[in-house]
């Protein structure tokens, strides 16, 4: 099979150098890159640094090989156009269709998915030209990555950073797969819940679970490579954020609640990939237990949690809001994992139940899945063995086909 083509557009700012990053990271996995860097980002890295990394040649002009017509040959024959980073001047530029530079003559040349991911000063993000060039682009059916929160250029810290040069990747990677069906979440804003949430007894001490948070991450950038706007509420996870994703970090069942209930409000879907404690500790230590000599071990007592996903499905803050949750089972005396997972799926109310069966060694902390989807409407789709990324996809198309029904 041919090598995915990627024209990688580079533009004038100092994330330039993750962009190194991003080539080689594009580069090792097999996916044929050309480099076109603007005149301003050349100024940061030099073009011999993207002709070796990439093995082909560099041109940042439209002058240069002018018999090939290389404006038209590279937008035409590519199968994904990826600016890194885009400064607010490109994204201008493109908004406004220019043609003044080979970067932004490929970009109205080509046919296949264009994704820009900006990096910027927060106030060059949040200035209204911004915002109005990128919902130019979006409307266009560009997709415009969200740039994370964290340390900028110089002192300060905002919204604005390249996301991580790996997670760049990642979201190539998906976007090409998912090609055919690139951009059908967007306009749609999705909630995930990921990881496992930890219940203090005292300020070093916890009951917690195993969850990894590597399905509820993978549903993450699943749904950011399809252009939804996702916030991922993430519960004592060490992944690394993903692309475009907004996270909001959690601890506590109780906190989880609140945040998944906050983004609900204005969402079309919440998955809850999240392992939240059924039980927490009625009280807590506000100094750490200690095992004086001579005294018993103690006792700690539990209470329940709330239902964050029986809540939601009762509540709906939103009409025709679809609501997922997963259930990890095992099969004993009373069933199989399948039976209660769909004895689950009723109990909590919710549209679609994802069920896998866990074991020692099954389900968690694993890059691996297998699971069944349940429909409230009876529907039962299998999923075989494979990626959580391949999972992932499958409940958002079974997502998109409940939007559609509704
Ligand atoms: N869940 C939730 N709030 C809780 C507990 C669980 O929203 N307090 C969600 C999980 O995110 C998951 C689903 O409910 O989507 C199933 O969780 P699970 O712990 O398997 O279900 P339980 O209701 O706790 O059932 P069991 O008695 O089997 O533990």
């Amino acid at each position: 099979m041919a090598r995915p083509r990627v024209i990688l557009g580079v533009s004038g700012g100092i994330a330039a150098y993750k962009a190194a990053e991003v080539l080689r990271g594009l580069t090792e996995t097999g996916h044929d890159v050309h480099v076109v860097p603007t005149a301003a980002a050349l100024r940061f890295v030099g073009a011999a640094t993207w002709a070796a990394l990439s093995g082909n040649p560099v041109s940042s002009d439209v002058w240069d090989d002018v018999h090939e017509v290389p404006h038209v040959r590279l937008g035409q024959q590519a199968d994904l156009v990826i600016v890194v980073p885009a400064s607010a001047d490109l994204l201008a530029r493109a908004a406004h269709g220019l043609a003044d530079d080979l970067l932004t003559s490929v970009l109205l040349t080509a046919r296949c998915p264009v994704v820009y991911v900006p990096a910027m000063h927060t106030e060059m993000w949040e200035h209204p030209a911004t915002a109005d060039n990128v919902a130019a682009l979006r409307s266009r059916g560009a997709i415009v990555v969200e740039p994370a929160v964290g340390r900028l250029t110089g002192p300060d810290s905002g919204r604005g950073r390249l996301p991580d040069p790996d997670e760049i990747v990642h979201f190539v990677r998906e976007l090409l797969a998912e090609a055919p069906a690139a951009a059908d979440l967007a306009g749609r804003h999705v909630v995930v819940s990921a990881g496992g949430t930890r219940e203090y007894i005292d300020p070093v001490r916890f009951i917690s679970n195993r969850s990894s948070g590597r399905q509820g991450y993978a549903l993450a950038r699943a749904a950011a490579a399809r252009g939804a706007k996702v916030t991922l509420v993430s519960a004592n996870v060490t992944l690394p954020d993903p692309a475009g994703v907004d996270v909001v970090r959690v601890v506590s069942a109780a906190e989880m609640r609140d945040a998944v209930l906050d983004a609900a409000a204005t969402a079309d879907a919440v998955v809850m990939a999240a392992a939240v404690a059924d039980f927490r500790p009625k009280s807590y230590a506000a100094a750490k237990i200690k095992k004086a000599p001579g005294t018993a071990a103690p006792t700690v007592e539990l209470e329940r949690t709330g239902d964050i996903l029986a809540e939601l499905a009762a509540s709906r803050p939103r009409a025709r809001q679809v609501i997922v949750g997963f259930a990890a089972e095992t099969g004993d005396a009373t069933g199989t994992a399948f039976e209660h997972g769909r004895a689950k799926l009723v109990a909590k109310g919710c549209d679609l139940m994802v069920v896998n069966e866990v074991g020692v060694n099954r389900g968690f902390e694993s890059d691996r899945n297998e699971a069944v989807v349940l429909g409230a409407d009876g529907s039962v789709t299998p999923v075989p063995f494979g990626p959580k990324a391949a999972l992932a996809h499958v409940v958002w198309d079974l997502v998109l086909a409940r939007w559609a029904d509704g």
